[in-house]
């Protein structure tokens, strides 16, 4: 899958882009706040309709305008064009002009995978925080997986209402509970074990790909949720048994919502464990595991994005990712320091160069 065009209007600092890319490797550099970020958030925006940082859609319109929009031209075996309008009103997607009304139809269309520093996050943040974000990789590959959160949720919210009643009106009876804890099994297992096969199918390739960059190492990812290898009557049981608890709290303790992944390097957990440098490497090799599942899953490579990856690592190892790519994959690579970048790297790149939110493209040979 390639991004050929780029079209920002009033989106972030841009006015009014137009860009062509290239099917390979795209470097694109510039000053510090130049818009290189803006940039690929954009194209972000346009595979998933949403920001990688900001939740407030409004910030992504420029500055004393109406109206931001992102519109692409993508080839994969068709080509299409899709584009997003985000103004006061909310969001509005469209592929080839149509307008869609369901955006789980939409973010399954283009795949993308994004590296950024920030993303060490994933690591040292909430257990809320990682499922997000394994939430959003899952759902551009799995139609189904959306809806089922979104069942999920609604199950948990009414369970938890229940289960506030029950605590008021002191009612001994649990069949409506009963009902309730049933779905709630039913959807948490199916979303456990979709979880469980991502995971599984994550470190059918994270190890090797760790050890091919960094030249040293184990590292894998583990699952833990309370739903993992259990079937409807274990979890039934348990429920059951702790009926009374969750009345006295409430709302409902056990389920997928509490559900958690941690790395490990060597058989430690990388958060507790790990330097600085191996969480960013440990993350850097989980984004590149996840495009080699894209490709498994779809026999097709997603777009990549390393965003100042060039401040995190050495040029050996940016050489062992751009080797391991082998130029099938379209990559945008952003950095401030052109200087910085391995000249073999430059000879088959296209190479943009951002100042004040305009985009240049640098002759290779200039
Ligand atoms: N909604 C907006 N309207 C206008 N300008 C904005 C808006 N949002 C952000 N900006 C500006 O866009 C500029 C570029 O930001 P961007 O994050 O793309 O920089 P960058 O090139 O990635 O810099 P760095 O190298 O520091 O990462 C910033 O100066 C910021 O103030
Ligand atoms: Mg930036």
């Amino acid at each position: 899958m390639k991004l050929k065009k780029l079209v920002l209007k009033n989106f972030r600092n841009y006015s009014n882009l137009d860009v062509d890319f290239s099917d390979t490797t795209n470097i694109i550099f510039g000053d510090n706040g130049s818009g290189k970020s803006n940039l690929i958030e954009g194209i972000y925006l346009l595979a998933l309709t949403k920001s990688f940082r900001t939740n407030n859609d409004l910030n992504l319109i420029k500055e004393n305008e109406g109206k931001a929009s992102v519109n692409g031209t993508i080839v994969t075996n068709e080509k299409c064009s899709y584009q997003i309008d985000i103004d006061e009103e909310g969001k509005k997607v469209f592929i080839d002009g149509d307008k869609l009304n369901k955006i789980s139809d939409y973010v399954t269309k283009i795949n993308i995978v994004l590296f950024n520093p920030l993303d060490t996050r994933f690591i040292n943040d909430s257990p809320a925080f990682r499922r997000k974000i394994l939430n959003i990789e899952i759902s551009q590959i799995n139609k189904e997986y959306l809806n089922l959160l979104s069942d999920y949720n609604k199950v948990l919210k009414n369970r938890n209402a229940y289960l506030k009643q029950l605590l008021i009106n002191g009612n001994s009876s649990t069949e409506y509970l009963d009902i309730l804890t049933g779905k709630l099994i039913d959807y948490g297992l199916k979303i456990a074990n979709i979880r469980n096969e991502y995971i599984n199918e994550l470190n059918n390739f994270i190890s090797d790909i760790y050890k091919n960059i960094f030249e040293y190492g184990d590292l894998k990812i583990n699952y833990k949720s309370m739903f993992k290898n259990k079937n409807v009557d274990k979890l039934t049981d348990d429920y059951r048994r702790n009926y009374r608890k969750e009345m006295n709290y409430g709302k409902t303790l056990f389920g997928i919502h509490h559900d958690d992944f941690e790395i490990k390097l060597d058989g430690h957990n990388i958060r507790e464990y790990g330097s600085v440098g191996q969480q960013k490497n440990s993350i850097i090799s989980f984004k590149l595991s996840e495009v080699l599942i894209i490709k498994k899953l779809t026999h097709d490579f997603p777009i990549l994005i390393l965003d100042d990856l060039f401040s995190e690592l050495d040029d050996k190892k940016i050489n062992n990712i751009i080797k391991m790519l082998n130029k099938e994959v379209q990559t945008f690579i952003t950095t401030t320091d052109i200087d910085k970048v391995n000249k073999e790297l430059l000879v088959d790149a296209s190479i943009y160069k951002v100042n004040n939110a305009n985009v240049e493209r640098i002759d290779n040979n200039g």
